[in-house]
């Protein structure tokens, strides 16, 4: 690509043409202007506005409290961060518990957000859904496995289709996503085998988070991936340390402020020190308290040098 070539979107049709070259998809999530800014720098063709946003940014203990503003509010800022990533938005608990339900809300996503795509958990109980936002021009990921925001049914956060049953099911569950219309599917916390097993079967992407290394892509939250915190699940890899470095440059910080070293000069402006001199009446004509000195156009209750 020429330097002058403008940057393009990225669409589910490249996304379809990337599995077809059998090119492994990366995809991170990104909840915020920044962050957005430097994948699309960095080349990533998938951004997730995963609702992780409300463990891994806001502080809830599940992702069952996000809501849809707060949804569209970081999906609008990755969208403002990214020029060329296909923006994926995940639909918040209950936002798309009917076809008409999801039908208005998918739509905020693609048309208020700027979003290309939404995700939505579930496989068969999804697919209803996922057809009718399809039809309707939506594209939809789909999400199998574990479903974080049905963690008050599952219990915990644990591997899924173990059992013949639960595996059977998974395998349903992922045909049903695919026959409904779903663009990729993400696998989460699956065993390695099953999850190459559903990739075989498809003609759709697996996106896989903790399903090995058999599916058509990956994708991994961003503050695992950079170590912001000191708790990493097993299935991510740290690539960068952001807790340590943070941590030492604020504490670099607070030294400097404390130490009087913050701010330097680099950081400094400085104003002609004769302007000043005027300003707080050192000058000969204001000392003598002389008329047209330009004393009268001091502020009231600002002291001069020559009332302290
Ligand atoms: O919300 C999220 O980050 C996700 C990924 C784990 C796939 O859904």
């Amino acid at each position: 690509m020429s330097a002058t070539t403008p940057v393009r979107r990225l669409t589910v049709t490249d996304v379809a043409r990337m599995f077809a070259d059998g090119e492994r998809i990366a995809m991170l999530t990104a909840y915020d202007y920044p962050t957005a800014r430097l994948l699309d720098e960095a080349g990533i063709p998938l951004i997730l506005v995963g609702d992780s946003v409300g463990q891994v940014i806001l502080g809830y203990e599940s992702t069952v409290r996000v809501t849809l503003a707060e949804m569209l509010h970081h999906t609008k800022a990755v969208v403002r961060g990214s020029a060329r990533a296909l923006v994926v938005a995940d639909m918040p608990f209950l936002s798309y518990a009917t076809p008409d339900v999801a039908l208005t809300n998918a739509g905020a996503f693609l048309r208020e957000a700027g979003a290309q795509a939404v995700k939505i958990e579930g496989g068969v109980r999804s697919a209803r859904v996922i057809e009718t936002l399809v039809k309707a021009g939506i594209p939809v990921m789909g999400h199998i496995g574990l479903t974080p925001q049905a963690i008050n049914a599952i219990g915990r956060v644990r591997v899924q289709g173990r059992t013949r049953e639960a595996a059977r099911a998974l395998l349903g569950d992922a045909l049903a996503v695919q026959e409904a219309g779903a663009f990729a599917i993400v696998l989460e916390l699956v065993p390695e085998q099953l999850a190459r097993a559903i990739t075989e079967r498809l003609r759709i992407p697996t996106i896989g988070i903790g399903a090995g290394p058999g599916c058509s892509g990956q994708v991994q939250v961003i503050t695992d991936l950079l170590g912001f915190s000191d708790y990493s699940p097993r299935h991510a890899r740290r690539y960068a340390d952001l807790r340590a470095t943070i941590l030492a440059a604020v504490g670099a910080y607070a030294a400097d402020v404390a130490a009087g070293t913050f701010p330097g000069p680099e950081q400094t402006v400085r104003m002609d020190d004769e302007v000043l001199a005027d300003v707080l009446g050192r000058s000969a004509l204001d000392r003598a308290g002389e008329a047209g000195s330009g004393a009268g156009d001091a502020p009231a209750g600002i002291p001069l040098d020559r009332d302290l």
